[in-house]
């Protein structure tokens, strides 16, 4: 529960920035805010998925220590915005986002950018393979969720680099909704029971794989993903970390165990939460919290009074 004040002050930080068109200052704000806040609470946390080095944007690097050094020692995965050029535009979407396991069970994707994902609630579980065709996919989940082909939705980050998957979803007979930024809380909202979207698929930041995988699990949806290494120079130093980059992981390898937190925080408004809103003398916030070990899903709307952030 500590760790929401974490995404709550990054959020509450990157406010100022959202629309403004400067995403560097946006994120430097909210790794800043990140940062202090991490510093109170009581865990002996190392950063296993930091920001990583695109843009090179302000980054809570890999391998920094973060917490008071009392209590229990985790792994962690900080994305103090995902979703930056979101913020900087205004547009809708952007989240502030820790999720935490125990020390040693998160896998370290950082020497290769991308990973191929695919993400959705737990009818998938046993249906949806990520070698398989996406329409064959697409078929198989509509199956195992007694929906028509053409009711699935699959979210998609909007590259050129998916103009094919794109296509490939159309032509099974399903919907797409694309994404400008943001795979997390397009992961996210593919595995929730309430939600439109029925699977998120394509390739995003490895980052964000992982602490997708932690959401996930906390969720009990399903996940795959398998690296996506951008050239051969990645490609070697993907082999040189250890990573096995032809393997299909599942949310378990990507952080194993039982016992994982997620927690997000709206910055700008979105499916999954509600942005930072200024109400007068109050600045409102709006969080989830999802524990893996009970499977709860925790909303937090929190009131902070603005003479204290100023
Ligand atoms: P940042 O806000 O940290 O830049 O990430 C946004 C994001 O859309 C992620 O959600 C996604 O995984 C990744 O960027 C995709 O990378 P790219 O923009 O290079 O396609």
């Amino acid at each position: 529960m500590e760790l929401v004040r974490a995404t709550e002050a990054a959020a509450i930080r990157a406010w100022p920035f959202i629309g403004r068109g400067d995403k560097n200052a946006a994120d430097g704000a909210a790794v800043d805010a990140m940062r202090k806040f991490l510093g109170t609470v009581d865990f002996d946390g190392v950063v296993v998925i930091g920001e990583g080095e695109k843009d090179h944007a302000p980054m809570l690097f890999n391998g920094e220590r973060v917490g008071t050094g009392k209590g229990p020692a985790c792994d962690i995965a900080v994305d103090p915005i995902d979703g930056t050029s979101l913020t900087a535009a205004g547009r809708q979407n952007a989240l502030s986002v820790i999720a935490v396991s125990d020390r040693g069970s998160m896998l370290d994707a950082s020497s290769v950018f991308y990973m191929d994902k695919i993400v959705a609630g737990p009818e998938g579980v046993g249906v949806l393979d990520l070698r398989k065709p996406i329409g064959e996919n697409i078929r198989a989940l509509a199956k195992a969720k007694h929906k028509e082909v053409g009711e699935i939705t699959v979210a998609v980050l909007d590259r050129p680099r998916h103009a094919q998957l794109i296509d490939d979803i159309r032509a099974a007979g399903a919907g797409t909704r694309l994404m400008l930024d943001g795979d997390v809380a397009g992961g996210i909202n593919a595995a929730r029971y309430e939600s439109r979207i029925d699977m998120c698929a394509g390739t995003g930041g490895s980052p964000e794989g992982i602490t997708t995988a932690c959401a996930i699990k906390a969720l009990g949806g399903f996940m795959q993903a398998r690296l996506a290494p951008r050239n051969d120079e990645e490609r070697q130093r993907g082999a040189d970390a250890g990573l096995d980059l032809d393997r299909v992981m599942d949310a378990d390898d990507m952080v194993s165990g039982d016992n994982t937190f997620f927690v997000a925080t709206g910055v700008t408004d979105g499916g999954l939460v509600e942005g930072v809103q200024r109400k007068g003398p109050i600045i409102r916030t709006e969080s989830i919290i999802l524990r893996s070990r009970s499977g709860t899903i925790r909303r937090v709307r929190a009131e902070h009074q603005i003479s204290k952030w100023l």
